[in-house]
């Protein structure tokens, strides 16, 4: 399946797998371009070394192009040290989310890698493609992970019509009629994250992707939503707490530190004995995700599926 994403990212298939703090590591991320994706490597929370180790190990895994995701939203003890680390180990990509992409995207260009910006409105896609950003993922709060307030297919109507640049798909799509109907409301490209949990090489907790695979739409839910923090997983006894606390007014702050580190704790122990750890991230489209397969039959299922459904869409309108 070629578009202009598979040819400014050298891949085969026009699918990304989006960064997981604590969960897309060098291994999911290698296997996932192997398969003719583009994996990528989250760093949130993560140190200078852990970044420069697992760029280099991907390499090892891969000489296919993947990339490293610089998530604003995590503190990092020192960005510029993240950043240095990324130029000077030079991933294919960079993926910078959950803030502004563009004072960053002078810095990677000028180490040759390219920028994907993940954006959550039409504003912010218009400025980084003025910025000379090189791909746009809109990314809607169906997906897992941060949210913002705009569904992918409200994005995707907003969003294309006001840029040139190829845009992708992110936020509920995990099988192939995600991608397709993307695709025919004219992106390029998906990104995945909620499907790529439940993959035999995903690291996660086996606990998570348990969770993951019994759970339906109606145990969605999103915290924080109210003080632009929105994170969404699946309903546990601390997202209610969360929400109880939210609702109740207390301050941003106190919220801030009831969430800090629970990204990790779930990624490696679950979600502890009286679930109060966190939540499992992932997002709404969560229901058809019932077995773990591995990231190369995700692909290349995906892919088919998509392509498929286009030819058939592609018939019924010849017929017409
Ligand atoms: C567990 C989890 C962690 C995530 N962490 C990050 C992150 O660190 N950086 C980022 O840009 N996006 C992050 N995301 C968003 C994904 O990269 C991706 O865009 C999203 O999962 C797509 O929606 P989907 O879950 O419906 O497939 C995360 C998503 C999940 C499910």
């Amino acid at each position: 399946m070629k578009t202009r994403v598979t040819e400014i990212l050298e891949i085969t298939y026009p699918i990304l797998q989006g960064a997981m703090a604590w969960i897309s590591d060098c291994h999911l991320a290698a296997a996932v371009s192997n398969a003719g994706g583009a994996g990528i490597i989250a760093t949130g929370g993560q140190t200078e070394n852990w970044i420069r180790e697992q760029i280099r190990e991907a390499k090892r895994l891969t000489n296919r192009p993947f990339g490293v995701n610089l998530g604003l939203a995590i503190p990092a003890d020192d960005l510029n040290a993240m950043i240095r680390a990324i130029c000077e180990e030079k991933p294919a990509f960079v993926t910078v989310g959950a803030g502004n992409p563009v004072p960053f995207i002078e810095t990677f260009h000028a180490s040759k890698i390219k920028v994907v910006g993940i954006i959550p409105n039409t504003r912010l896609a218009k400025k980084v493609e003025a910025a000379g950003i090189d791909l746009i993922v809109v990314e809607g709060t169906e997906a897992g992970g941060r949210i913002g307030k705009l569904t992918t297919m409200a994005l995707l109507e907003n969003v294309l019509p006001e840029v040139k640049l190829p845009v992708l798909a992110a936020g509920g799509i995990v099988d192939g009629r995600g991608m397709a109907a993307a695709m025919i409301m004219g992106a390029e490209g998906i990104q995945m994250g909620t499907r790529f949990l439940a993959s035999k090489e995903c690291i996660v907790h086996p606990q998570y992707k348990d969770e993951i695979l019994k759970a339906g739409d109606e145990q969605s839910v999103s915290i924080g939503l109210s003080r632009n923090k929105g994170l969404r997983g699946l309903k546990s006894p601390f997202t209610e707490r969360y929400t109880q606390m939210e609702n109740s007014g207390v301050s941003t702050e106190e919220l801030s530190l009831l969430v800090a580190g629970i990204s990790e704790k779930v990624a490696k122990e679950g979600l502890g004995a009286d679930g109060m750890n966190g939540m499992v991230q992932c997002g709404q489209a969560v229901g058809p995700v019932k077995e773990i397969l591995s990231v190369k039959e995700i692909i290349e299922r995906t892919a088919e599926e998509a392509e498929q459904l286009l030819k058939n869409a592609y018939r019924l309108a010849a017929e017409s």
